[in-house]
């Protein structure tokens, strides 16, 4: 089946072209099984699952969960260096995830394993030469990952971006950053996006691996409080300051390049207790089963349509 088609059978087992995005210790299984079963796509990052055993245990029971409802997906790092990467690239060959998105590396180590059952491969790009790259490299669609999205991030703007990338590429397309509402699941589709890519929205879900705390700040910060850093990984990331105060960091630390090192004692380890998330923090008002955002999300995106039609 072609690329376009492919596409076109995953969108048609969804309710609305979302993605729920895969975010290191938050999305498990009850996530993203949830996520399939209210009618987009779930994806989790494969290095949640702790060892390679719990992996083939999560890609069984999620397959088996999701054989009836939107398509489920892995995230995984295809660098060289990954010392995981052959374990859960035979684990993809034997769950068979509709879609593997890329991170951390090119797709092309992934291609023929995923072609082979059928398979697609995006890869998550935060500028147009690593895009250009990724599709020379054989990727069947692009995640832009743009400003404001949670985790590591973009600092391109999707207007700017999309046009960019729209110069040598026509193939699918996932638009990231700040993505939490239908107006902006429309506007990601009247950039040309097949599917919007929603992280921030579903840390504070009810199935979400992260804690009462974390979901707590989660509800409680704005926008404002999101702040761009590469002090805490080595890579410019977006993450909540009250979380980065709590482990000692000060405001003049957000302004290095490079990781500090206090980084590394146990109160203040990135993810676990310096915790990630994007501009769409402040979408986020309670608590709530996937379901239930999933369910308002259709249902403002079918009425901003009918208006607009
Ligand atoms: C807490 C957190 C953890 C994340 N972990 C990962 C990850 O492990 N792999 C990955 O490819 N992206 C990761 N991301 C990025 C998301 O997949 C996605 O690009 C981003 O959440 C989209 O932007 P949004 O948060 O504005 O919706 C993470 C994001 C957050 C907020």
């Amino acid at each position: 089946m072609s690329v376009s088609r492919t596409i076109d059978a995953l969108k048609a087992r969804t309710r609305i072209p979302v993605i729920a995005a895969p975010m290191f210790l938050i999305s498990g299984i009850e996530l993203v099984c949830a996520a399939c079963k209210a009618g987009i796509i779930g994806c989790f990052p494969a290095a949640n699952a702790r060892t390679i055993e719990a992996l083939d245990e999560w890609c069984a029971t999620i397959a088996e969960r999701c054989r009836d409802t939107a398509p489920w997906s892995m995230n995984m790092i295809t660098n060289r260096a990954y010392a995981r990467f052959s374990d859960e690239l035979a684990i993809v060959a034997r769950h068979k995830p509709p879609l593997l998105i890329t991170a951390l590396g090119s797709p092309a180590p992934v291609l023929d394993t995923v072609h082979g059952y059928g398979g697609l491969v995006f890869a998550d790009v935060t500028t147009p030469t690593l895009a250009r790259k990724a599709v020379e490299a054989g990727a069947d669609g692009l995640v832009l990952v743009c400003a404001g999205a949670g985790g590591h991030t973009g600092s391109y703007s999707p207007f700017a971006f999309m046009g960019a990338v729209r110069e040598f590429w026509d193939g699918p397309v996932v638009l990231s950053g700040g993505i939490a509402n239908a107006a902006s699941v429309l506007a990601a589709q009247a950039l040309g996006a097949d599917f919007a890519y929603m992280g921030t929205r579903f840390i504070a879900s009810q199935e979400s691996l992260g804690d009462a705390a974390r979901k707590e700040m989660t509800i409680a910060v704005t926008m404002e409080d999101i702040v761009t850093s590469a002090c805490v990984t080595g890579v410019p990331a977006n993450w909540m300051w009250p979380s980065l105060e709590a482990a000692g960091f000060k405001r003049d630390d957000l302004k290095s390049e490079r990781k500090m090192d206090f980084t590394t004692t146990d109160s203040a380890k990135p993810w676990k207790n310096i915790w990630g998330a994007g501009q769409a923090v402040g979408a986020v008002h309670a608590v709530e089963p996937v379901a239930a955002i999933v369910d308002r999300l259709v249902a403002d995106y079918e009425a901003l349509r009918a208006r607009r039609s």
